[in-house]
């Protein structure tokens, strides 16, 4: 197939995005679901998981967005996914006295940051409490700078056991706004403001990542969901999209008039009939769902008019997933972060490559995005940089970076990606 080389246009409501960023440089997962101990999974701005089914690919999402909902609400929502902590703790560590799972996330701050090169490393440790509920038993957030100087912003003071939670130290060495933290199923990271206008390392740090979690998006669409309807408007603690796609309509809401003509005009790529992305108008109550639709055209004379509503419950299942992925791209500003499960699916190949484009940009416009994917096709399409593989063997997950496996490397340069992914899994078949 001939790739479509398309200029893209800058224009209004696309306009590059210059706040600060962080990106996300390596996640380590320790006794979360899949992953027992696995070596920490390198991350770049733009990455692509792969790997057989049941591997761990969900494991590293899961494991941010736990982070995120844990953010957003608090430890015991971000448990309700899996019924509760005691299923989500790697069943290797049945058995052991204290059972709990451990996540380490490494930042770093983009070139157009005043605070280039400074990095933050956040760990945390959840226990399994002895009524089965999640305890936060320790937590720390240490900020570098480029002169390599660690400032810590969070800090255990007294590390939790089964029954009680670790007491955590916001800004420990700031006399001032230090503070003793011991909620015992919520996060200190959550706690955190950056102080208005104090540009220092540590409140620009702060700044980075609390607006790097408001804007996380975790997405695996529902074509179901997509056409359900939500309130007009986002709660003050939801994503910019959950993670079905009910919530599109406030999304929408959301899109400046120059915004909407951005997404009709992305949307035209794959779908050149699209006139108008449409939100239902509300009553005065602001309770009640509304629904989102598309004006097509259709040939003149229909009912008297050159294009025609069509309502999301009727529209194909890709235009759905494509209507939502494009929205998120085309907000401002962006999200921080962008995972997709399986962003294949129910994309044309030629829509999945322009997807694919979008999102390889993303970076630029300081979205980083995480995707996971079963098709050689589309790895054909990515750089081989941005590949990383997961294996399971024996009940063992392990992370690795695609390019360096020996047997990846002996391939003619001339080999895409995605045939040497299909020969490699089938050597080890
Ligand atoms: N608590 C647990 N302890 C150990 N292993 C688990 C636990 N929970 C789930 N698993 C195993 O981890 C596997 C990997 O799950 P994950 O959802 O990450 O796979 P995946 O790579 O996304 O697969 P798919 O491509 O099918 O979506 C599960 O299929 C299951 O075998
Ligand atoms: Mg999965």
């Amino acid at each position: 197939m001939k790739r479509i080389v398309r200029k893209r246009s800058d224009q209004a409501g696309m306009l590059t995005f210059r706040q600060p960023q962080f990106f996300l440089e390596s996640v380590k997962l320790e006794r979360f679901k899949a992953a027992f101990r696995p070596e920490p999974l390198s991350l770049s701005p733009f990455t692509v998981i792969i790997g057989r089914n049941g591997s761990g690919k969900s494991t590293v999402l899961e494991a941010l967005q736990w982070l995120d909902l844990a953010m957003r609400q608090d430890a015991v929502r971000a448990c309700e996914r899996y019924s509760g902590i005691h299923d989500l703790l790697n069943i290797r560590s049945r058995g052991e006295n204290t059972r709990y799972f451990k996540l380490v996330l490494n930042w770093k701050t983009g070139s157009r940051n005043s605070h280039k090169g400074s990095k933050a490393r956040y760990e945390l440790r959840v226990n399994e409490s002895l009524d089965g509920r999640p305890l936060i038993h320790s937590e720390s957030l240490i900020v570098k700078g480029s002169d390599q100087i660690e400032v810590p912003i969070i800090e255990t003071e007294k590390e939790g056991d089964r029954s009680s939670p670790g007491r955590r130290l916001l800004l420990p060495r700031d006399e001032d706004r230090k503070r003793i933290f011991d909620e015992p199923d919520r996060l200190a990271l959550s706690r955190l403001a950056g102080g208005a206008g104090d540009n220092s390392l540590p409140h620009a740090t702060l700044e980075a990542i609390r607006s790097f979690w408001e804007r996380a998006v975790f997405l695996r669409l529902s074509p179901q969901r997509l056409a359900q309807g939500s309130l007009p408007k986002r709660r003050s603690f939801d994503p910019l999209l959950d993670e079905e796609g009910q919530t599109l309509p406030a999304l929408l809401n959301e899109l400046t008039p120059k915004q909407q003509e951005a997404l009709v005009e992305a949307m035209n790529i794959a779908l050149p009939d699209v006139r108008k992305v449409v939100v239902s108008e509300t009553n005065s109550s602001r309770e009640q769902n509304v629904y989102w639709g598309i004006r097509e055209k259709m040939p003149t004379g229909y009912a008297g008019k050159g294009s025609y509503e069509i309502p999301a419950s009727m529209l194909s299942e890709g235009t759905r997933r494509l209507t939502a992925i494009l929205a998120l791209l085309i907000r401002r500003p962006p999200p921080s972060l962008l995972c997709i499960e399986e962003i294949e699916n129910g994309l044309d190949p030629w829509t999945v490559l322009d997807v694919l484009d979008r999102l390889q940009a993303a970076p630029r416009r300081a979205t980083q995005a995480i995707l996971t994917s079963h098709s050689p096709w589309l790895l054909d399409n990515v750089e081989l940089d941005a590949i990383r593989l997961v294996r399971r063997t024996g009940g063992n997950t392990r992370y690795s970076v695609f390019r360096t496996e020996s047997a990846v490397k002996r391939f003619l340069s001339s080999v895409p990606p995605g045939a040497r992914y299909v020969n490699l899994m089938d050597l080890e078949k």
